[in-house]
């Protein structure tokens, strides 16, 4: 059995270990561009010896973004000052990924360390967001979207393809589609979120439709030989049981039109849920979804120990572990966890040789 430091390959792409840098907002981007600490934030995550690192929430539209510091990919200028981010990710031998979004009715708000919530329409930074139903989130994000026309699904649609044709041209290997978290592809999957009376609302395969289009539409787009990939919210925790089923019933179909991976992740669409956060409580989850829909995959959320990342890949759980917050606090993890688990040949051995060959023999 392939542990943590086992190289990984999809398609065309080969990972030099199974540590992947979750994507982060960072929400420090001006009109949708990346600026020096972006590049700062991604070399150092790149060179602390992960295998994958996948660059934060992209919005396909400037409605899309969850504040106005994320990072867009609707215009060239933006595709521009991401390229110096893709070689310096590849330069410290990592696979750069790029996550595409749209935040949906979450959108316009504040950054988090500013409040987190809406801002009110018609101030500074803000926008009218738009979502499947004219329904808000709720609880600090209580604004309610206008709701979208078919028109409107169209133009979506297609700012997601152009935004996966410039990642495809930055060389992006490795592609995310966010499907999770409370944005809109979430809003149009959920019940809670999604009361439409037309071909994208009702059953669940309806609820699924906008998603699962998209999908289609991507892979015209994106490489055969490129993992893609989506990160789907396949539990809310507020007690909805069929959410699951419809989740597998989804990815199954998205596995026929060419899904390659998937990131399981948590719906996020409504205040009233109840995590039961615990140390790696997302990983039977992620499993089960692997063994009924037959694709590989992974999950976060509190993965932090060496030993037991190592173990999640052993038992078969999952196939890479996504790791957030630990990788903020020390870019270094897959460095240390080589060490504790003893590892022969480590994250450096990829690296240029002013480090592979001096700390192969620091030990
Ligand atoms: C600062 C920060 C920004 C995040 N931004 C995103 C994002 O852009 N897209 C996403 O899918 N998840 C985002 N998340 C969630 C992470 O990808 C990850 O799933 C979460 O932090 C749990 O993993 P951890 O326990 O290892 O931190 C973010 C998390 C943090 C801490």
């Amino acid at each position: 059995m392939s542990g943590l430091f086992d190289p990984y390959t999809l398609k065309g792409v080969t990972l030099r270990n199974r540590i992947a840098v979750s994507p982060m907002c960072q929400y420090m981007a001006v009109d949708g561009v990346v600026g020096d600490w972006h590049r700062v934030h991604y070399a150092g995550l790149a060179r602390g010896g992960a295998g994958l690192v996948v660059v934060e929430a992209t919005a396909v539209a400037p409605e899309g973004r969850i504040t106005w510091g994320d990072l867009g990919l609707w215009n060239d200028h933006q595709a521009q000052a991401l390229r110096p981010i893709v070689d310096a990710i590849r330069a410290a031998g990592a696979v750069p990924g790029i996550q595409i979004a749209h935040a949906g009715r979450k959108a316009s708000a504040n950054r988090p360390w500013e409040g987190d919530d809406h801002i009110a329409e018609g101030q500074p930074n803000s926008w009218r967001s738009i979502a499947p139903s004219p329904v808000a989130f709720g609880a600090n994000l209580p604004r309610v979207p206008a709701e979208m026309t078919l028109a409107d699904i169209a133009r979506v649609q297609a700012d997601t393809v152009d935004a996966v044709v410039r990642a495809r041209d930055l060389g992006f290997a490795w592609l995310e589609l966010h499907m999770a978290h409370g944005y809109l592809a979430q809003n149009f999957f959920s019940p809670l979120s999604n009361h439409r009376d037309d071909a994208y609302g009702g059953s669940a395969a309806n609820r699924a439709r906008y998603l699962l289009e998209t999908l289609v539409a991507v892979r015209r787009v994106w490489p055969q030989d490129r993992p893609l990939t989506v990160r789907l919210g396949v539990v809310e925790f507020d007690g909805n049981d069929a959410m699951l089923g419809e989740a597998i019933a989804l990815l199954r179909d998205m596995k026929r039109e060419g899904l390659d991976f998937v990131d399981v992740s948590i719906g996020f669409n409504t205040p009233e849920a109840e995590i039961p956060w615990a140390p790696n409580f997302m990983a039977p989850i992620a499993r089960r979804v692997r063994q009924e829909t037959g694709l590989p995959g992974t999950t976060s959320w509190y993965i932090s120990q060496p030993d037991e990342a190592d173990a999640l890949i052993r038992d078969g759980q999952l196939d890479l572990v996504m790791l957030g917050r630990p990788l903020l606090a020390n870019p270094h993890w897959p460095y240390a966890a080589a060490k504790a688990l003893g590892v022969e040949n480590p994250a450096w051995a990829t690296l240029p040789a002013p480090y592979a060959h001096w700390l192969a023999r620091y030990r």
